[in-house]
């Protein structure tokens, strides 16, 4: 097939050049928005005369054919034709004879790629918003409804001081609420139309950009042609909120793993999101939790590929950019494939809450409460820590918990102990106390999902 660059060529491409160069394998998968693009531009050319009208016309049906072509499967992609603007172009000029060869007035591959990248990175973050938004609401649905059950809260992995599952449930729905208010934000920058930019310079004709961006829903209209098909910025910051995002997925992942396993014993998981081992016949695994876990590795990945793609490139458009679209893709693959699945695999967990109340109210996680009272009955808080800390020290040696020293025991460390000490020492009251702002009181806890709701409207 003749190249549509190939007029100052004289020898061909070999097959391994064109094999190693092309990259219609992957940005096929543009085509919808390739062809979007194209009729807005085929639109603008028309409106501002620069193509005859009818010309116009003809090359908008013969794009639409296209269209259905492709959807319906009729279409043949040939790596020949090396990506898929010259593959839908080609197929173009085949279908409508010369005309369609005005379509590329006023335009280069270099501001369309980008164009063709802004345009599905929008829709691909679109539908990862609302996928998070399912998530955090199948997140504060379960917050609600677990009100009032205690856990132990952990630093250093070792038990620290109790908490109510809804607060550990709704510490996540923050999180990908952030996440959700980073990519929205990411759109402001991705939403830029970058056609007219052509190869570099801008371009001689008499272009109405800011009509192509209205026709596309484009925000804006990008300042600077050099910039514009140099610039790869909006999908490094898609794929840095991918990345993170998908540090927040490991760190829920890495808790269902803990939680499920036999020491834990927080939860079990459903059948449906486990595997079993083909040795071990007792063996039930978090396999799909491990699996979002790891694939949290590729995405950081990909941000890092394309960090070093980009490093040092001189203006403008260089082919190493070619490379940009397989970690974009996979990382959209990796996202909304994890996000379609997690609320499920949370729904499905049922939890064990007399074992973890029965953890929460061991390994003096109260000790804490004690301090706090010790400093309300007027001692500076690092003596009550002090006290405290060799109350434990005597209930280690003792081998008894908090419950069982009694009230004398308790006074030989300090006269200011009263009776009432024992409403601060059980889990439950220690938790009802926390009632700061944001803190994991029930009467806190619930305040923070009615704030969270509304957010989420
Ligand atoms: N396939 C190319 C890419 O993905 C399209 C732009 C090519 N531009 C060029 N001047 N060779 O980046």
């Amino acid at each position: 097939m003749k190249k549509p660059w190939a007029g100052r060529f004289t020898v061909k491409t070999s097959r391994s050049v064109e094999d190693y160069t092309e990259s219609i394998s992957f940005d096929k998968r543009l085509w919808k928005y390739d062809i979007e693009g194209s009729i807005a531009h085929a639109r603008m050319l028309s409106k501002q005369g620069i193509i005859p009208k009818r010309c116009g016309s003809r090359i908008v049906a013969g794009l639409r054919e296209i269209y259905r072509e492709i959807e319906e499967g009729r279409f043949r992609f040939s790596a020949e034709l090396e990506d898929i603007h010259m593959n839908i172009e080609a197929a173009l000029i085949r279908k409508v004879g010369d005309v369609g060869g005005m379509l590329h007035t006023a335009r280069s591959r270099n501001d369309q790629v980008s164009l063709d990248l802004r345009l599905y990175l929008r829709a691909s973050v679109r539908e990862i918003l609302v996928l998070l938004t399912d998530l955090e609401t199948m997140l504060t649905d379960m917050a609600e409804t677990m009100l009032g059950v205690i856990i132990p809260g952990y630093t250093h992995t070792q038990r620290a001081q109790p908490v109510l599952l809804s607060h550990h449930l709704m510490a996540y729905a923050q999180m990908f609420d952030r996440d959700r208010a980073r990519l929205g934000d990411s759109l402001r920058r991705i939403n830029v139309l970058p056609l007219g930019a052509c190869a570099l310079a801008g371009t001689s004709m008499p272009v109405d950009r800011q009509y192509v961006a209205s026709l596309l829903g484009f925000d804006a209209v990008s300042e600077n042609s050099m910039d514009s098909v140099a610039d790869r910025d909006f999908a490094l910051e898609f794929l840095s909120c991918a990345a993170v995002l998908m540090m927040h997925v490991s760190r829920i992942a890495e808790e269902i793993i803990l939680w499920s396993s036999e020491e834990f014993g927080f939860i079990e998981l459903s059948d449906a999101f486990t595997t079993g081992s083909s040795l071990m016949p007792q063996k039930k695994n978090p396999d799909v939790a491990e699996l979002m876990r790891s694939k949290t590795g590729r995405v950081y990945g990909n941000l890092m590929s394309l960090l070093v793609i980009m490093k040092g490139l001189p203006l403008t458009y260089n082919r190493d950019m070619q490379e940009d679209k397989e970690a974009v893709f996979d990382t959209v693959d990796t996202v909304t494939a994890t996000l379609s699945i997690l609320p499920s695999m949370l729904k499905s967990m049922s939890f064990r809450i007399e074992r973890m109340e029965n953890s929460s109210d061991a390994a003096f996680s109260t000790a804490t409460d004690i301090a706090e009272y010790l400093v309300k009955k007027g001692l500076p808080f690092r003596t009550a820590h002090e006290i405290t800390g060799k109350i434990v020290r005597f209930c280690i040696d003792k081998g008894k918990r908090l419950q069982d020293l009694d009230i004398s025991a308790y006074k030989s460390f300090s006269p200011r102990i009263e009776k009432d000490v024992f409403d601060v020492i059980d889990a439950a009251a220690s938790v009802n106390a926390k009632k700061s702002y944001g803190g994991t009181s029930p009467q806190s806890v619930r305040a923070q999902i009615g704030r969270f709701r509304k957010r989420l409207k």
